[in-house]
């Protein structure tokens, strides 16, 4: 699939100077232990798939509402796949509603859940392959009692654990207590878990096709296994953001022009800050919406400080579109639009922000593909793991770990436990 097809200030052959240092990351790459992901569309996967869709069968037969609880790489994936295949309004088709729960520690969030579930019949996802995370921890205390209180001995039954295959408070819980389990591979860190159960069983639930979504994956593992940068996209894309990041472009804007999208981009900025956003080094990922953005934050993309560069995200057939109708009277003066689609017209504004921003020095890299769809996600999914993962080693950081993210919890903890010795 050419993904890969336009950008601006960096041409094809500047990034082969890089051609020989990718090919060493691409080897490195492959020794990790934590690129399990790299080959796990690869494997036979249909046990998986099978297990997944059978649990899945039996939650949408049996529950109005799926509470997936999670932070981070082991939410964040699901709900952007779920929504950008969701209708805007209403149920999805041939699924059931999710909501999620662990990803903060609101307590009006967690209370108005709580309301929100009763009368619904309820199952719960709970999600977390250390098993200790504080806000999924914390949720699911709430949720898991809040089931026995519902159903009584019949709450093991509707509570599944995704977590570790031999380690974690979350995994001795579901042992001791009976819970259904879905294994997140040792070799898989948190935000390259998506096309794991982790992902794959809240979509299932959402009545997304998971087998199309693999399969996507699949085509994207097999394209982007090449060496070569001149050949692998995926490399492309990160050589190109790696030389305009040299060049004093610090931040990357994701931009897109369907709203569907918006938690997609949280995954993809997860992804990103999260492996390249160490020793004081990596670009800045942040995410807009066109046009909605346009109005908002576009005038600082054109004029503002010239620290940004924008990769545009493109699916060339979206599901659903309608005609702008012809109106006699014409008070608006928009009949010359007559006949026209609202799709038509947003991929027009789409070539038009790319230029403007071009002409104004924000670099454009474009990511295109046919269709916004489950095969396609699968594939743009595993396009940007490889990218990312490619990136933070041209940064020379470790994609892999999250040391940032640790120091914030032990601060938290030491807090609590303070507050612990205090009112004892
Ligand atoms: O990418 C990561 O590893 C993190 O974002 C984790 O997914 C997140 O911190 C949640 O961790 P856990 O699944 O162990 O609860």
């Amino acid at each position: 699939m050419n993904a890969l097809s336009l950008y601006s200030k960096i041409s094809n052959d500047d990034i082969l100077i890089y051609r020989e240092q990718v090919e060493k990351i691409h080897h490195t790459l492959l020794k990790h232990q934590a690129t399990g992901w790299i080959g796990f569309p690869f494997q036979n996967q249909e046990n998986l798939i099978n297990s997944i869709n059978y649990v899945a069968s039996e939650i949408k037969a049996c529950a109005d509402v799926l509470v997936v609880i999670g932070v981070g790489g082991s939410f964040l994936g699901a709900r952007a796949i779920q929504e950008a295949l969701a209708p805007y309004f209403g149920l999805p088709k041939g699924g059931i509603e999710i909501v999620y729960a662990g990803l903060n520690m609101s307590g009006a969030y967690i209370k108005e859940l709580l309301a929100y579930l009763d009368g619904k019949q309820v199952y719960v996802n709970v999600i977390s392959k250390s098993g200790g995370t504080m806000e999924p921890a914390l949720a699911f205390r709430v949720l898991r009692l809040y089931m026995e209180g519902r159903y009584g001995d019949k709450a093991v039954e509707r509570i599944i654990v995704t977590t570790d295959e031999k380690k974690g408070i979350l995994k001795e819980i579901a042992d001791k207590t009976g819970y259904r389990q879905f294994v997140i591979p040792d070799d898989v860190g948190g935000r390259y878990s998506v096309l794991t159960a982790v992902g794959l069983l809240p979509v299932a639930i959402a009545g997304i096709d998971i087998q199309e979504l693999m399969d996507g994956a699949r085509h994207a593992a097999t394209e982007l296994a090449e060496k070569d940068l001149a050949f692998n996209d995926a490399y492309k894309y990160a050589v190109m953001r790696h030389m305009l990041y040299e060049q004093g472009y610090t931040n990357e804007l994701l931009a897109s022009f369907e709203p569907g999208l918006s938690k997609f981009h949280e995954w993809w900025k997860q992804l990103f800050g999260e492996s390249e956003g160490k020793d004081h080094k990596g670009l800045y990922p942040s995410t807009v919406t066109f046009s909605t953005d346009l109005h908002a934050i576009g005038q600082y993309i054109q004029d503002g400080r010239r620290i940004l560069f924008e990769t545009l995200l493109h699916f060339h057939e979206i599901e659903g579109d309608m005609e702008v109708p012809y109106d006699v009277r014409d008070e608006d003066g928009l009949n010359y639009l007559a006949n026209r689609t609202f799709n038509e017209i947003n991929a027009i504004s789409k070539q038009g922000t790319a230029l403007a921003h071009a002409e104004g020095d924000v670099p454009v890299i474009q990511i295109e593909l046919p269709k916004l769809d489950a095969y396609h996600l699968g594939y743009l999914i595993y396009f940007f793991m490889k990218a990312c993962a490619m990136s933070a080693y041209l940064l020379e950081v470790n994609p892999f770990n999250q040391p940032g993210v640790e120091a914030y919890k032990r601060k938290m903890l030491e807090l609590l436990q303070e507050e612990k010795a205090v009112t004892e």
